[in-house]
């Protein structure tokens, strides 16, 4: 059967963790291309609490291309996922399915149309970078539809063309993206430095923050930057390079101390760009700023770091505790200062909910009967409702494809979201 013809439907699904930096990207040289000033690296969280599943179809049947991203329809009239498709369908390959009798060529590959399907399994609006999994889990999944070579590095600045930390993504456990030198964009590719099973023991522990407040999206903050903030270009040129260094190094030789203090102070840094800004923006509030200075109190009592934290384009607060028993401690100070509105307990926590046994925290009672943290100078004031709740995870795997069709979220036969 040629390309172009019949009622056939192909499709792949694939799940794609998000990412969190903890060196920072912010500010590109090349807009267009999503080229960075500076070098980055993050950690892959684990796909089963934060990733996005997408399925990708293509069909003769299909008038156009269409997405829809949790169960609804959106507009792929956006430059970046037409970028996408565009550098996928220039690698795609000879097809053949021998069962289906369908038979493509690399050549026929831009004539079908799209189906894409994507859901996260956390909340979008929620701000954790849903964009990373969601781009890169798009670029994966049609990488491996249109039978593109698996070379990760080239998926990498494929992804980033769609969202710059997405090109993170493509990879699980510690990850840089380096900036490049081209023009052409094509040496700003993400690398793995280890992966997820080099340091297992951190816990990573998300204070999903209450917000009203409408925020500048990345992509409008880091170009408002660019263009206003001298810190910028101080950041970027000198001090970045240096922490880039001594941040592989803490990576590679497991040194908590040091990766603490580097992830905090370039949080930190970031945030004061965003400062430096004109008009100035601001990512982090009161909660925000509460949840800093528990952890910096803490941190200064040990006299050794026991958390670190760091804050992307929103009030979130990502926790990074150097194993379990840390992980334990933080959050029954959490639940402390940050106790549920209402008395449910098992939504209050996400994710890897065994942290909370760790903690001795079964019950709202168990909640109530925390002990105020020593460190603290205040300690019965406490801010009920300020937490939305909380994210236990860890860090995870890189993206991979999900064999089996029933979890495929396109309908085989109609080519449409299930359920639709
Ligand atoms: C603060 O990747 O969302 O999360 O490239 O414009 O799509 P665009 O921006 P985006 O920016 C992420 C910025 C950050 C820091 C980071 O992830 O490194």
């Amino acid at each position: 059967m040629a390309a172009t013809e019949g009622q056939w439907v192909l499709m792949a699904t694939g799940r794609t963790p998000t990412n969190i930096a903890v060196i920072k990207y912010w500010g590109k040289r090349d807009e267009a291309l999503i080229l960075p000033v500076n070098d980055s690296i993050s950690v892959t969280l684990d796909p089963d609490h934060l990733s996005a599943t997408t399925t990708v179809a293509v069909s003769p049947s299909f008038p156009s291309d269409r997405m829809w991203l949790n169960g609804k329809e959106i507009s792929l009239l956006g430059g970046r996922f037409q970028s996408c498709l565009r550098e996928i369908r220039k690698r795609a390959r000879d097809f053949e399915d021998e069962e289906k009798g369908i038979k493509i060529k690399k050549e026929d590959w831009g004539k079908l149309h799209v189906h894409i399907a994507s859901y996260n399994n956390f909340p979008t609006a929620a701000g954790l970078a849903s964009s990373a999994a969601g781009l890169a889990c798009f670029v994966f999944t049609l990488g491996k539809l249109m039978n593109v070579k698996e070379d990760y590095g080239e998926l990498s600045s494929i992804a980033r063309q769609g969202s710059g930390s997405a090109c993170r993504s493509i990879y699980g456990g510690f990850v840089k993206w380096c900036m490049g030198e081209k023009d052409d964009g094509s040496d700003s590719i993400a690398m793995q430095l280890a992966d997820e099973t080099h340091w297992n023991d951190l816990v990573i522990i998300i204070a999903v923050v209450s917000s009203k407040q409408k925020e500048t999206s990345s992509t409008s903050g880091m170009r408002d930057s660019v263009e206003t903030s001298p810190l910028l270009q101080y950041r970027a040129q000198t001090v970045v390079p240096g922490r880039v260094l001594k941040m592989q190094e803490a990576i590679k030789n497991r040194d908590f101390e040091s990766f603490a203090k580097l992830t905090c102070a370039d949080s930190n840094q970031f945030h004061a760009v965003c400062l430096d800004t004109s008009p100035p923006i601001f990512y982090m509030n009161d909660t925000s700023h509460r949840i800093i200075s528990l952890v910096e109190k803490w941190n200064h009592s040990e006299g050794t770091p026991q958390v670190a934290y760091t804050f992307d384009a929103g009030p979130n607060a990502v926790l990074i505790a150097q194993n379990r028993k840390t992980a334990a401690h933080l959050l029954q100070k959490l639940l402390y200062y940050f106790p549920p509105q209402d008395k449910d307990l098992s939504s209050y926590l996400v994710g890897d909910k065994s942290i909370l046994g760790d903690a001795g925290v079964h019950s709202m009672e168990d909640v109530e009967a925390l002990p105020a943290p020593p460190e603290m100078k205040v300690p019965d004031q406490k801010f009920k409702g300020d937490v939305s709740y909380f994210i236990c995870s860890r860090l995870g795997a890189g993206p991979k494809v999900i064999a089996d069709e029933s979890q495929a979220l396109i309908d085989s036969v109609t080519g449409l979201p299930k359920g639709v």
